[in-house]
């Protein structure tokens, strides 16, 4: 049974506006889109409770994580500082599957932190994708991507009334992988014909290994599937009708 492993923070640095970058010192590894169960003890007299972070990049040393800070847990997260000792569960969950795309014309989408997971994802593909993501406000940690990418698509609703839907034609792909809200995987899912598409879908997490069922959604066939355990990768075919 997988257990809490003490972690020692490395680096804790906002990129963007409430976007931060962490960075933790754990030896632990992942497959692209698995995530691990974030922990720390209490911190200005505040306990945080466990919640999952999707793996943004990784070495033998290091894990990094991208989170945006939304309420008062985050907003904790942000306050940590090197040296400060965390605990992480995982590597959990299904990661996508990477071996599929080995010859074949890939897209990677992305929307606002969904992003976050999808630079591992890009750098362990077998071919270079074509990169599309879209934010409500401008634009972040896109230039980390361009070296393991064809080309770099952006949209900023804010900016130009615009999804990143909206220039992406699921068309010229074989092989489609996404992250953002669930709104636009299934949007992308929708507008798709013949790509094979993989999701990482977003949930509230408890416990992150199956037990509490607190992060379930519909499934396309009307069964439920918890999104820690049997995902959060899913063919689209899987979770939208
Ligand atoms: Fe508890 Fe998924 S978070 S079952």
């Amino acid at each position: 049974m997988k257990t809490y492993k003490n972690g020692v923070i490395t680096e804790n640095i906002e990129i963007a506006p409430d976007i931060w970058k962490m960075k933790v010192d754990i030896g632990l590894k992942a497959r692209s889109g698995q995530f691990f169960m974030f922990r720390t003890e209490s911190f200005r007299n505040e306990p945080l409770l466990s919640r999952p972070f999707g793996v943004c990049d990784q070495n033998e040393e290091e894990l990094t994580f991208l989170y945006q800070v939304v309420g008062a847990g985050t907003d904790i997260m942000a306050g940590l500082t090197p040296g400060h000792k965390v605990k992480l569960l995982g590597p959990l969950g299904n990661g996508f599957n990477t071996e599929v795309a080995k010859g074949k014309k890939v897209a990677v989408v992305a929307g606002g932190i969904g992003i976050a997971p999808l630079l591992d994802l890009v750098k362990n593909l077998p071919e270079k994708p074509d990169f599309y993501a879209g934010f409500t406000f401008d634009p972040y940690f896109v230039d980390d991507f361009r070296p393991y990418v064809n080309s770099v698509t952006t949209t900023s609703f804010k900016n130009n009334k615009k999804f990143i839907t909206e220039d992406l034609n699921p068309d010229d792909y074989d092989i489609i992988y996404a992250c953002g809200p669930n709104g636009l995987l299934k949007a992308i899912h929708e507008k798709n014909n013949e790509a094979y598409l993989e999701v990482s879908m977003e949930a509230h997490m408890a416990c992150g290994i199956g037990a509490c069922l607190g992060c379930t959604v519909p499934s396309a066939d009307g069964e439920f599937l918890r999104v820690c355990k049997d995902g959060p990768v899913f063919d689209a075919r899987e979770v939208f009708e």
